[in-house]
């Protein structure tokens, strides 16, 4: 058999897909022929990241839409369904993070890193559902080594992503007999996001957070996107569940 990394025909949708690492998945997969939609808070952030995927010659379109408000991602997705049809591929992706400890932060702020993080995951794998091609769907949940290597500084996101990879784990199990797969990609420390800026801030925080990575390097968001392809792809049809660091 052999497998192409080509996703013409195929809709896929990357919900936080605006900036960063989300919207480095969202350009890959449009190079290689996806039709793609974005979404997240800012209207201006959409419309910039759909004149991008239109430059690489994908179909685009986008919604703004905050993954705290599960009706407001249902319309989202909904339109894009209504234009486009079922959605083949889904990374979840939208975020937020800031480095304090638990003392330093209040109730509220571990809240809202919760809300965005872990609720917004289950707000768009609820609103999803009825939208993903069935069978064949492809989610991926987008994580963080938070999940399960504590960090100072980081327990609400280490809380939150936990839970994200638990939905991960749970919806793969839930879905599988209607042949939707569930995988999270785990970045590493990525180069020039918003991620690293606010916990690695400096050429000398990056420094020491490239030597912690195995290869020596921090990664790029083409990287990351390069493995929710191989998950998306054929090559990934017995992959469900994994959380993939
Ligand atoms: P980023 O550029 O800040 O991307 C976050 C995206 O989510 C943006 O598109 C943002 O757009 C959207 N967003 C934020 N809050 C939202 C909300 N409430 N509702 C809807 N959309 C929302 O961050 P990044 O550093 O690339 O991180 C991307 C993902 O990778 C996150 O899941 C993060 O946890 C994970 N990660 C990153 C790193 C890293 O090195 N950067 C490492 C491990 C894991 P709007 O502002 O328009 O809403
Ligand atoms: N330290 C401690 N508390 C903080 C904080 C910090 N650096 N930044 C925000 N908070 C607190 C706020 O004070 C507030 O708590 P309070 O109501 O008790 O005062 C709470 O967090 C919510 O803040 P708010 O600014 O109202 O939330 P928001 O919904 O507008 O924004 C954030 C959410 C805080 C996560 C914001 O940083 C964001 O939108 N991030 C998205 C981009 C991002 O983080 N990218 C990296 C992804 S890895």
């Amino acid at each position: 058999m052999s497998i192409e990394l080509d996703f013409t025909g195929r809709t896929v949708v990357v919900v936080g897909g605006t900036s960063g690492i989300n919207r480095g998945i969202a350009e890959l997969f449009a190079r290689h022929g996806a039709r793609v939609a974005v979404a997240s808070r800012k209207q201006e952030k959409v419309a910039d990241t759909v004149r991008a995927l239109e430059g690489h010659g994908a179909a685009a379109m986008g919604f703004a839409a905050d993954v705290r408000d599960l009706a407001a991602v249902e319309a989202g997705l909904s339109e894009v369904h209504a234009a486009w049809g079922d959605i083949d591929v889904l990374v979840s992706g939208a975020a937020g993070n800031f480095p304090a400890s638990v003392n330093g932060m209040s109730a509220n702020a571990f809240r809202s890193v919760v809300e965005i993080d872990l609720m917004g995951t289950l707000h768009v794998m609820k609103a999803s559902f009825p939208f993903l091609r069935n069978p064949g769907a492809c989610v991926v949940n987008i994580s963080a080594p938070q999940a399960f290597l504590p960090m100072y500084g980081q327990a609400h996101v280490s809380a939150a992503k936990a839970g994200v990879d638990m939905i991960t784990r749970s919806l793969a199990i839930e879905w599988g007999g209607q042949g939707i797969r569930v995988n999270s990609v785990v970045p590493g420390p990525i180069e020039g996001t918003e991620g690293m800026a606010r916990l690695a801030p400096g050429p000398d925080a990056i420094a020491k957070v490239a030597a912690s990575v195995p290869l020596g390097r921090l990664g790029s968001p083409e990287d990351i996107g390069h493995a929710c392809m191989f998950l998306a792809s054929d090559l990934g049809a017995y992959v469900s569940g994994a959380v993939l660091p």
